[in-house]
């Protein structure tokens, strides 16, 4: 393998050349109490940290960045940790899709102003991990990812509770006054333990384990719980490749091909993943000028057997999975649907990986023979209602809403939901279907997790647990539910959801893949001549450009002047 010398650095340009800059940046190092030997010549690894106080799912990340420092020196580069915002999936209103692009933007930016030869993103609370990677895949220098690793698994009275899942069951439980706030509290202490993101199959663990299986982490690393001492480990070895990265000028464009993309889109189904992951994949392989398409997903989908019984839609959670074998196991046993001779930041090929992997426990990675279900756990629906498509897990769904017609029940944004969905005298039965319209990347904005929307609660004490729901938002990776999610184009900007009037048929054919909103297409065409868009809610500041660029789901919400990689010149040393 070729490997870059000292002089062919992009770093040099900031340390070695001759002139005023160099010497001054020479100086400024000895400012940050760094002699000459512990740096010169040496590939500067950035460390870009996603810890927050806000975010308690990254809170051990300060301290891990320590262990991947201790690997970059071991292997003789120089680390510099540097912070960038992180994204509190909890604490970060209205959601922290309005922030994943600006993450990237800033991952991209920092990398290419500053002296850094590779970079190892620390990440994991759902959208860091893509929006780490979109924007090293645009700067495309050598880069891996630290996986922030899962909580341990979650507790209540002896029962193992999944972060996310059982509070929405807990939840509705307290609503329909099954449960008392005793036992509400109790679960509010056991239900996220410890650091770490969320141990279901979430969106954060399908997405560290879609950065595992494209490559860009170290084998295995995906599923380690972050408290972990395996976990120290890893973020050593992952500090010591970053190093030899840099030596081998290894990109992510080398690792980042049509098949790992394909890889990830099968992956993401056998582990029966969050629908996120489908907006994060496609904006990721786009960055990459992979074209990869929802339909993509569908084609997969029909012949990928879901093998993770985790929850939302299982009963084990991260630590299981890591102990049965993690993502290298599950991977073994679905090797005929990969590409397994691809590069990955490891140094080595999937296939040695996959040739060492064993899985350990069956009833957590389940045989082939033995699947949780011969389908994938996704399907897009296409049809009037949404012509560019939509996405529903029909694995976490009630089996008899897969084929429905019911009477549409509409709500105009999340507080007009909130407002009225317990109103006595809407006419809700367990047959409508609820409508939520507003919440897509511009109306929402930012495209909220409000796909899930709650079952009134006299429908709840009747012992109804799901209802077919329609919206252009996207659902938290935790939740379940018969939810038609990310309908593209959005209302916002004139999708048909925006024409759907109360009382109107729709119907939902998970089969057929269709999804049509049942009044004839005159009557629609009325209805579109007499829309007013409504107003943009933003008129200043980030949120201005995000409504200016914003794409749909279906394209990945990523910006549209951000799509693809290169091209921006480096940086003048001036
Ligand atoms: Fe961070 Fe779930 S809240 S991963
Ligand atoms: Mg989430």
């Amino acid at each position: 393998m070729q490997r870059l010398t000292p002089e062919q650095l992009r770093s040099h340009q900031w340390y070695g050349t001759e002139g005023l800059r160099s010497f001054s940046h020479r100086a400024r190092t000895r400012q940050l109490g760094l002699s000459a030997e512990e740096h010169m010549g040496k590939p500067v690894v950035g460390i870009l940290n996603t810890w927050s106080e806000l975010n308690p799912c990254h809170i051990h990340l300060r301290e891990r960045a320590q262990d991947v420092k201790r690997g970059v020196w071991q292997a003789g580069g120089y680390p510099v940790e540097l912070p960038v915002m992180s994204l509190s999936e909890t604490f970060q209103k209205p959601t922290t899709m309005l922030y994943r692009n600006l993450l990237a933007m800033e991952t991209e930016e920092l990398l290419r102003s500053h002296p850094i030869d590779a970079a190892v993103l620390m990440g994991g609370c759902d959208k860091t991990t893509p929006a780490l990677i979109m924007g090293a895949i645009s700067m495309d220098i050598p880069a891996i990812f630290v996986p922030c690793g899962p909580m341990i698994p979650g507790n209540h009275r002896g029962e193992l509770l999944g972060s996310g899942s059982d509070m929405w069951r807990y939840w509705a439980d307290k609503q329909a006054g099954l449960i008392t706030e005793a036992d509400m509290e109790d679960v509010l202490s056991g239900i996220a333990r410890s650091p770490g993101h969320c141990m279901t199959m979430g969106t954060a663990s399908t997405m560290t384990s879609v950065a595992e299986v494209l490559g860009m982490t170290l084998p295995g690393a995906a599923a380690i719980p972050a408290v972990a001492s395996a976990h120290n480990r890893m973020a050593a070895a992952s500090g010591r490749r970053a190093v030899e990265m840099a030596w081998e000028d290894l990109r992510p464009s080398a690792v980042l091909t049509a098949e790992a993309y394909a890889d990830a889109v099968t992956t993401i189904l056998a582990l029966g993943g969050s629908t996120n992951a489908v907006i994060h994949l496609i904006a990721m392989a786009r960055r990459s000028g992979v074209p990869l398409t929802l339909d993509d997903f569908d084609e997969a989908s029909r012949r990928v057997p879901v093998l993770a019984d985790l929850k939302p839609s299982g009963a084990y959670v991260m630590e299981h999975f890591h102990l049965a074998g993690g993502l290298p196991g599950l991977l073994s046993r679905i090797k005929d649907l990969l590409h397994p001779d691809r590069p990955t930041v490891g140094g080595r090929p999937m296939r040695e990986t996959l040739a060492a992997a064993e899985v350990y426990d069956d009833k957590v990675i389940r045989r082939r023979d033995d699947p949780m279900s011969q389908e994938g756990g996704l399907a897009v629906l296409r049809g009037n209602l949404a012509p560019d498509g939509a996405v529903i897990k029909h694995v976490a769904a009630e089996p008899r809403l897969l084929k429905h017609t019911g009477p549409a029940v509409v709500f105009d944004g999340h507080a007009d939901l909130v407002r009225r969905i317990n109103d006595e005298s809407l006419p809700i039965t367990a047959d409508s279907v609820l409508v939520l319209r507003g919440a897509g990347p511009h109306g929402g904005p930012g495209m909220p997790e409000h796909g899930m929307l709650p079952i009134p609660d006299r429908l709840l004490k009747m012992g109804v647990r799901d209802m077919v729901r329609i919206s252009d938002a996207r659902m938290s990776g935790t939740s379940y539910g018969a939810c038609v999610l990310h309908v593209a184009p959005e209302s916002h900007v004139g999708g048909p959801l925006a024409l759907v009037r109360d009382g109107d048929p729709i119907t939902l054919d998970v089969e057929a893949r269709r999804l049509t909103l049942e009044v004839p297409e005159e009557e629609l065409a009325r209805r579109r001549a007499a829309w007013q868009p409504p107003k943009p809610a933003f008129r200043r500041g980030y949120g201005a450009m995000f409504d200016a660029h914003i794409m749909q789901a279906d394209q990945g919400c990523d910006f549209d002047f951000l799509l693809g990689t290169g091209g921006a010149p480096e940086p003048g040393m001036g």
